[in-house]
């Protein structure tokens, strides 16, 4: 029976408790070692390790056979579990091992280009060259079963919540939100394309508008946007849509699951979540997705410091400081380590004012010819800075200033290990403005997406003040990463195409690109509103890492290439014909 089985057990499975037992192990060479008169073999698979043994006195011809094979050789035993005389008490089966009567080599491996260990010598590139080597290390595997882990709890949670998960087509027409579309051309429609969905939104209204009330959809979204670390062309989506509902049932339904998610998955039992305005989350951190595991907010600073002859100040629209606790004794090569941060191109401050409380009571800035002792002890009690502390000031245009600011918050929140990747704050993120003006197309833009309903006491604003319209929209942010957005929605044809106009749409245009929404609305289209989480951030979040790229299984470097396949590539003169495909000589 045995000699027929392929397997057995997996390498994660014996312990002392199978003693004397006859198994069928397979799995991959992590590596051997020939002790002469006895050789070892760690294999490997999925599951964890077990080690082999073979001696050269009982079994000569398997320990000969052993000794050949190389790493990562895939290979079968056929042997007894025995206890170990040198146990291993870091592995489940480390007090095992199984001495074997047969080994079959079912292929051999070539030498893998990195080591495929939990800390690699394989650079980013190789790694993902040979990314089919890459997820046979421990990291790598554990965060794609957390990613598994992290979905099968999502779609418990929401088929507990009556929610049903409906596909939704991947070749559609162009849905702004924001980013460009990557297109494909249609064989059969000559010069037509049809784009990727950066979103299910509209398919999902759709639904509501269907009467599926509830719809959920763990779903790829595609965006040809610039890549950084928490952002991939495609990316997955936890994509929600409600009917009959107002903001509040939503942030509950979905705070609901994001809790459910860090009570199964890590066992924390998170606090409600805090609310707070985008209004709030700029003047404070000067940005809209707090990083809150951290006090450090900002203090306004313009009654304070104006009218005493110092130009940047006084020149200044805005003018913020944070106070840094227990910094005051930085040095001044760590200051000017700072203001080099913040005069980066990508920070664009233009300076940096400090102010040290040293521990004698005594207050030096960078700007004390300006500032006589009695004025510093003002700033430091506008800044609650206390003797240890260090204040630091940035002043500009309000926008650009409060945006520097935000990054040396964060700067210092490293500095002074407050970022901590274990520690989780949550909270969401409400009242956006509507719209956004986009000072080169020279028009409004909306802020989420134009299917977002404002605030109903806003909307006399609209037509003189559309900027200070809040929208019903929301996001929750988790360690100052948005990790999920979304809006009550428009229903009604009128206001929709009102919105479009707003935009910047003819009517033609408008008709031509969401006709199919504006007439499904005029058949019984019910209230809703939905949401969608980033599914990648969600589990880079829980696995503690920034980049999302080791939760994907296959993921696209930062040029938005599949090194791998060696994607994008040419197609051949057939297909670009066939395809009606007429290229420009470049
Ligand atoms: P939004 O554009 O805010 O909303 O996207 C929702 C969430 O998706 C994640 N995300 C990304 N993750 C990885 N790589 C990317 N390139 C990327 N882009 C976005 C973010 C974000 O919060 N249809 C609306 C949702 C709605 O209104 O219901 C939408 O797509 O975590």
């Amino acid at each position: 029976m045995l000699q027929t089985e392929l397997r057995t057990h997996t390498c994660g499975e014996l312990t002392l408790k199978d003693l004397g037992q006859q198994v069928v192990l397979c799995g991959w060479v992590q590596r051997s070692r020939d002790l002469g008169g006895m050789t070892f073999i760690d294999l490997r698979d999925r599951y964890g390790i077990t080690q082999l043994a073979f001696n050269m006195e009982t079994h000569k011809e398997q320990c000969i056979k052993a000794r050949q094979v190389g790493r990562e050789f895939v290979i079968r035993t056929i042997g007894k579990v025995t206890e170990r005389s040198n146990k291993n008490t870091k592995l489940p089966t480390g007090e095992i091992e199984i001495v074997v009567d047969t080994l079959e080599i079912l292929n051999t491996a070539l030498t893998p280009p990195f080591t495929i260990e939990d800390h690699t010598d394989g650079g980013d590139e190789l790694r993902m060259k040979y990314r089919y080597l890459d997820i046979r290390r421990n990291p790598v595997r554990e965060a794609l079963q957390l990613r598994h882990k992290l979905a099968m709890e999502t779609r418990s949670y929401l088929d507990k919540q009556k929610f049903l998960e409906v596909e939704t087509p991947v070749l559609i027409k162009s849905t702004p939100e924001g980013a460009r579309d990557f297109v494909v051309p249609s064989r059969m429609n000559p010069g037509e394309f049809y784009a990727l969905p950066q979103s299910p939104q509209t398919f999902k209204q759709l639904l509501m508008i269907g009467g599926f009330d509830r719809y959920f959809q763990i779903v790829k979204c595609f965006r040809d946007e610039d890549l950084r670390a928490d952002r991939q062309p495609e990316f997955t989506q936890i994509d929600c849509e409600m009917s009959f509902v107002e903001r509040k049932d939503i942030l509950d339904m979905f705070e609901g699951l994001i809790r459910h998610l860090f009570k199964t998955v890590k066992g924390i039992d998170l606090p409600s979540l805090p609310h707070m305005t985008y209004a709030k989350a700029m003047k404070l951190y000067g940005c809209d997705k707090p990083d809150t595991r951290f006090e450090m907010t900002f203090v306004e600073l313009n009654s304070t410091v104006k009218g005493k002859g110092f130009k940047v100040f006084d020149d200044a629209g805005l003018i913020i400081g944070i106070c840094a606790k227990g910094c005051g004794e930085y040095t001044r090569k760590q200051l000017d380590e700072l203001t080099e941060f913040v005069k980066r191109p990508q920070i664009g401050a233009t300076g940096l004012v400090y102010a040290r409380y040293q521990q004698d009571g005594t207050i030096k800035s960078s700007v004390d010819k300006f500032f006589n002792a009695e004025e510093l002890k003002k700033w430091s009690e506008v800044l609650q800075a206390q003797p240890g502390d260090l204040m630091l000031i940035l002043a500009g245009e309000p926008n650009k200033t409060r945006k520097a600011m935000g990054e040396l918050r964060l700067e210092m929140g490293n500095r002074l290990g407050l970022r901590n990747a274990g520690t989780f704050s949550c909270l969401w993120v409400i009242d956006f403005p509507l719209l956004e003006w986009n000072e080169e197309a020279k028009r409004w833009f909306a802020m989420h997406h134009p299917f977002t309903s404002a605030n109903p006491e806003d909307l006399h604003l609209l037509e003189d003040d559309p900027g200070a319209v809040r929208a019903n929209a929301y996001d929750m942010v988790v360690n100052g990463v948005e990790i999920g957005g979304g809006s009550i929605r428009i229903h009604n044809k009128e206001t929709q195409a009102l919105m479009f106009q707003r935009l910047g749409f003819t009517e033609e245009e408008a008709l031509e690109q969401f006709g199919f929404l504006l007439n499904a609305f005029e058949y019984g289209a019910p209230p809703h509103g939905g949401i969608a989480f980033g599914f990648d951030r969600i589990c880079s979040l829980f696995g503690g890492v920034e980049s999302i790229r080791d939760f994907i299984a296959f993921p696209k470097n930062n040029k938005g290439r599949d090194i791998m396949i060696d994607a994008p590539s040419k197609i051949s003169e057939e297909q670009k014909k066939e395809l009606h495909i007429i290229l420009a000589p470049i």
